[in-house]
Formats: C-alpha cells, structure tokens, sequence
C-alpha cells in the first residue's frame, strides 16, 4: 500500500498584482454578475473566457423554476465560446459573484464539478493549460490550469 497526497498549486494575488490580461478578465466576469438571472438562488455568478484569437467571451448563470434547468456562468460561457468559434482555444477563464446583498463574496468561488469537467474537455482541446481566475472581493486565486482542479478527472479513454 502506499500513501499519495495531491496538491492544488495556488496563487492568491491583490487585483493590482494582476497583469493587464488578467484583470481585464477579472472586470469582464464581475461586470457579468449583473447579467445572471438568479431569481431562485439569489447568487449572482459571471465568467469571461479569454479565446487564443483574442476574443473574450463571457456568461452569467441562469436559473429557471424548474430547478435543475439552471445552468452555472461558466457552462453558459464555455458552451457558447466553442459554439460561436470552434476552431479557438481556450486560454484562461475568470469567474466572480456577488450575493444577495449585491456585494461580490469575499472567499472567491470556485466551479462546481459539472463545469470544472466541461472546462476540462476545452482544456483538451486546446492542448494546453487553461488558466483558472478566481475572484473574491480582497484577493484573486490563480489557479494555473482546470486539470489542478480536477484530478483523478474521467477523460475520453479511447
Ligand atoms: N453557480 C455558478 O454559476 N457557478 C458556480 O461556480 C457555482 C454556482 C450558480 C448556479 C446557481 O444558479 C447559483 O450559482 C447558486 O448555486
């Protein structure tokens, strides 16, 4: 038998230790907090996927009152940067939230396992490290790619 730890490699960075990319993504999804329609959970979430041809595509949740036909900002972003541009590749994503009381959470959050696996794919697909930009109200978590955060993922084993 033997004992393995796996560790997630995190950068916490101030907004101002961004660099300009960086934080043009970190604007794109907070703006699109306020483009979610999440009148059930009150959660507001938005994500900006920045594309190898320089186009920044971005979503916001969407919920509706048959529950589990929501889907979270990243999803929403994700599936539209592969429908509107097939050939591109994903670079890096930013996601960000404000709660019900319109304030953006402290904590950053992180995507839930349904898009950390749908972002995964894109990652394949690009054939190289997705950046992942986590933002809170005081700090951004950089995480350097969606496989540090989905290990022991399923991947296509054809
Ligand atoms: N949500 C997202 O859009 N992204 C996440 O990373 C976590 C959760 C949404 C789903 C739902 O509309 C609301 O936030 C509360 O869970």
């Amino acid at each position: 038998m033997k004992h393995l730890d796996i560790t997630i490699p995190l950068t916490s960075a101030t907004y101002d230790e961004l660099d300009d990319t960086q934080r043009n993504l970190v604007d794109k999804a907070r703006a699109m907090t306020r483009q979610s329609y999440a009148p059930y959970s009150k959660f507001h979430v938005g994500a900006a996927i920045l594309l190898d041809n320089g186009e920044i595509i971005t979503g916001a949740n969407q919920e509706n009152v048959a529950y589990p036909s929501g889907i979270c900002a990243e999803r929403t972003a994700a599936f539209y940067a592969h429908a509107r541009y097939p050939e591109a590749k994903f670079k890096a994503i930013a996601i960000a939230a404000h709660d019900t009381s319109g304030n953006e959470v402290v904590m950053p959050i992180s995507p839930c396992g349904a898009c950390r696996q749908v972002l995964l794919e894109y990652e394949q697909l690009a054939g190289a490290d997705v950046q992942v930009l986590l933002a809170g109200a005081d700090e951004v978590y950089i995480l350097p790619s969606v496989h540090s955060i989905m290990p022991l993922a399923f991947v296509d084993f054809d």
